[in-house]
């Protein structure tokens, strides 16, 4: 089964582009929203980091998400789109002077902080302006979760996060800065995360915490990390939330009046996006045949940097199927999305669909080459 796109549209538009389905994203908006409404104290916030085109942000917020930002631009993108200032949170271990000075000046909901000098860095800037920032600490778990080497953060060996052995010191440094409320915990431990296991694992290990050290917190952040079924993108086009927050439900022990925030990028956006490209040359190689696209690694990395699976289909094309080796014009041997892939029997100018590409596609992008960046289009624009 192929998805459905507005093929005449596409015509008139330069290639390569990545086009989102606003419905899809619409309905996937709509699916977080009804459950996590069935636990009242669930709050969840957007990672912007993967995707900050502003019409895809514009729906995001439209449905009360809040944002998670990773840098001052992000935070930029974020105001800009509407969200609110007091529902983004702030995370990344390399936060810059200007950019804590940014979160500041916005009053925005809070930093999540990753070591003790950046901490001692907020408090000073903090009383610099005369504020009080809030502050949450992001533990690293030790918690592995069964996803590609490259995106798997909660280890021990990451760079990210305090480690739950200095956290207590660190509780203490920070209740003794004036110009910073301690307000909640932070983790995060990976993405494309299917296995709901790996998420009872985080859980169990945020009990644990909160039973032992007997912290007292408003805030409890699990960061994001939901998967998506990269292989059948129209089976699944929206990622199993009803199974996720009620894992958080049955496993987080939760103390009254805690709220707790999630930060989802993939799940949200990944499904509603495609990378389109056309076929620029058929190449007959020895023992296979090329497809070669328009669009390279620089549109979309995924596949190149951690050998990600993106479906491919030739979206105008019925011909008999035939494996081919689907390549970018890039010079570099890795410009490659696919090996011996099933396709409709491709020609010169047949438009090619990347699916899932809606997360971390676009705003991974890069100019290598000297090629442009790739344009966005929605579906609503697309009438
Ligand atoms: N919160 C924190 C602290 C994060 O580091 C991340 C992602 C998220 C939330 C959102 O995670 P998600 O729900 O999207 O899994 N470029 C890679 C993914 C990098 C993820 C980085 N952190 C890729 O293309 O697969």
């Amino acid at each position: 089964m192929k998805g459905t796109f507005p093929i005449h549209k596409f015509r008139e538009l330069r290639t390569p582009f990545y086009y989102y389905d606003t419905k899809v994203l619409r309905d996937t908006l709509s699916c977080i929203r009804t459950e996590a409404a069935r636990y009242g104290n669930y709050s969840v916030h957007y990672a912007v980091k993967a995707n900050a085109n502003p019409k895809v942000l514009a729906i995001i917020r439209e449905n009360g998400l809040g944002a998670d930002c990773v840098s001052g631009g992000e935070i930029r993108a974020a105001i800009k789109a509407g969200f609110p200032t007091g529902k983004i949170v702030f995370a990344g271990v390399g936060k810059a002077d200007w950019e804590i000075n940014l979160g500041l000046d916005y009053d925005i909901f809070c930093f999540n902080v990753e070591s003790v000098p950046e901490l001692e860095i907020i408090n000073e800037l903090a009383a610099a302006k005369g504020k009080v920032a809030n502050v949450a600490f992001r533990i690293n778990p030790n918690v592995g979760a069964h996803t590609h080497a490259n995106i798997t953060t909660g280890l021990a060996e990451n760079k990210f996060g305090i480690s739950m052995q200095d956290m207590d010191h660190v509780i203490d440094i920070a209740q003794n800065m004036k110009n910073l409320r301690f307000i909640g915990l932070h983790f995060h431990i990976g993405s494309q995360i299917l296995d709901m296991g790996d998420f009872v694992a985080l859980c169990n290990r945020v009990n644990e915490l909160q039973e032992a050290r007997h912290i007292r917190i408003e805030h409890v952040n699990v960061g994001g990390g939901l998967g998506i079924d990269y292989g059948h993108p129209n089976r699944q086009p929206i990622p199993d939330f009803k199974s996720y927050f009620e894992t958080y439900n049955s496993h987080l022990k939760l103390r009254p009046h805690q709220t707790l925030h999630f930060e989802l990028g993939r799940a949200v956006v990944g499904q509603c996006g495609s990378l389109i490209s056309q076929v620029l040359y058929v190449k007959q190689g020895t023992n296979k045949q090329f497809a070669i696209l328009d669009a390279g690694m620089t549109d979309l990395i995924r596949p190149a940097l951690y050998q990600a699976f993106h479906k491919i289909e030739n979206i105008t094309s019925d011909a008999p199927v035939q494996a081919y080796d689907v390549v970018g014009p890039i010079c570099e041997s890795s410009d490659v999305f696919g090996k011996a892939i099933d396709l409709n029997g491709v020609k010169r100018g047949d438009l090619i669909a990347l699916r899932s590409a809606g997360a971390y596609g676009e705003i991974m992008a890069s100019g290598y080459n000297c090629r442009e960046l790739p344009q966005g289009y929605t579906s609503d624009e697309l009438v």
